[in-house]
């Protein structure tokens, strides 16, 4: 062994490999602060479509800037031909959706106007944003066995992803609804899906590939996946007086409760307050109150226990608990709500690719070298068999 160096950081922790003006997260002081605003004064005031220009421009949008995107992003929706042509294929296999999203956006690249304008990235990034929703619909349609739903042009970019799931013109609550869930995770610091698209960008490489590599990121389930369970749970405990005994049971039994805890956030996530608050506008119009105020009891319990079972630990709730609620509500089944967070989150990503393509600078760290280094060349015909997967 030789080549031994001190620095090596298992995970990157606490590395700083970017700047970016596009979001700051404190986990001491649980605040988010995205293009310059605070979380909290954003999400619930904006419509997607000015987030998306906020991150683009570091700047809101008057109203003609606004409009002027949004009917860029609206006459962009409809896939392209070879894209549909993958989904009704991939269908047949049953992939899981985020693979198909990873495959379907790949293909982007094969429409005219992704080729066409390889050199313009604001079309490159239209093409991309629009195309997500269409493609989880269309897919999601496909495994269930529906045809494709055409996008409205007429629908904001929330609305029209609901419209292309079911058919139906969403109200106004759940439209909205998506729309704040949308705001609030659309970027959040270097985290590992934004950094790999970082790093392709980082190579001059282009939109495309970027965002493809990112999906790749996303949906492993250490990264994304989370809401699921989380719900899972709520579900199973059914009402308010086994809160208790069930979080006891798992947590006596070693087991972690879906939702709580964060690496960086030491206090309550603050997506999570966020998240609640839309979710209750959201039930109290068209939902379940009886399941919204048992997920605020089971968050309540859940706390309390955690404190008890691991104290000075600070597991608060994170942001997939609430993202579990209000998802549920809008009607999503739980294999939507990953590429839900993607249909947001590729906004945040293309935003860090623009900074990345800045630094005009490749992202290139070292590894430190732990193999050996004075092996013998052995004849094939001398070698053992002794199988090594390294
Ligand atoms: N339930 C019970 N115990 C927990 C939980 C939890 N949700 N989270 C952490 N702990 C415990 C650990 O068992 C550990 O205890 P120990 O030191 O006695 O062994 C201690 O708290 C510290 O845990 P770590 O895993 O070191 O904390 P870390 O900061 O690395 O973990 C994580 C963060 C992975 C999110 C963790 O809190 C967890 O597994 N939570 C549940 C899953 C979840 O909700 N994931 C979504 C996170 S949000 C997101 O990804 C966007």
């Amino acid at each position: 062994m030789s080549g031994k160096t001190a620095n090596y950081i298992p995970g990157l922790e606490g590395v700083v490999a970017a700047q970016t003006r596009l979001s700051r997260v404190d986990g001491q002081k649980g605040e988010l602060i995205i293009g310059g605003y605070p979380l909290e004064t954003l999400a619930p005031n904006a419509s997607f479509e000015e987030m998306i220009y906020l991150l683009w421009n570091s700047a809101l949008p008057t109203a003609l800037q606004l409009e002027s995107l949004q009917n860029k992003l609206a006459t962009k929706r409809e896939l392209p031909f070879a894209t549909l042509d993958l989904l009704r294929n991939v269908a047949k296999t049953r992939a899981p959706v985020m693979d198909a999203l990873r495959m379907a956006a790949s293909t982007l690249s094969l429409s005219s106007e992704v080729a066409a304008n390889g050199d313009d990235i604001d079309a490159d990034a239209i093409a991309l944003v629009a195309a997500f929703p269409s493609i989880v619909a269309a897919y999601w349609r496909l495994l269930n066995g529906q045809p494709p739903v055409m996008p409205s042009t007429d629908l904001s970019h929330a609305a029209n992803y609901l419209y292309m799931l079911t058919g139906e013109t969403p109200g106004e609550a759940k439209a909205r609804g998506l729309e704040i869930y949308l705001n609030t995770v659309v970027d959040h610091g270097l985290n590992a899906s934004t950094f790999t698209a970082r790093v392709i960008a980082s190579t001059a490489s282009d939109l495309v590939s970027a965002v493809t590599g990112a999906i790749g990121a996303l949906k492993g389930p250490l990264h994304g996946g989370a809401p699921g369970p989380a719900l899972d749970m709520v579900f199973e405990i059914g009402q308010p007086d086994k809160a208790e005994p069930y979080m006891r049971k798992l947590l006596n039994n070693g087991e972690r409760l879906m939702g709580f805890g964060h690496r960086v956030y030491k206090v309550r996530d603050p997506r999570a307050e966020v998240l609640s608050q839309a979710a209750q506008a959201m039930y109290a119009a068209d939902g379940d109150m009886q399941l919204f105020e048992l997920v605020k009891h089971v968050e309540k319990v859940a706390v309390e226990l955690l404190d008890e079972y691991k104290p000075g630990r600070n597991l608060q709730t994170n942001v997939e608990f609430y993202t579990a609620l209000l998802l549920h509500g809008l009607g999503l089944h739980a294999e939507l709500f990953s590429p839900t967070f993607a249909i947001s989150r590729v906004v945040g990503w293309l935003a860090h690719c623009f900074e990345q393509q800045q630094t005009e600078r490749i992202l290139r760290p070292r590894a430190e070298y732990i193999g050996e280094t004075e092996k013998k060349w052995v004849a094939i015909g001398d070698r053992s068999g002794k199988f090594s997967y390294v």
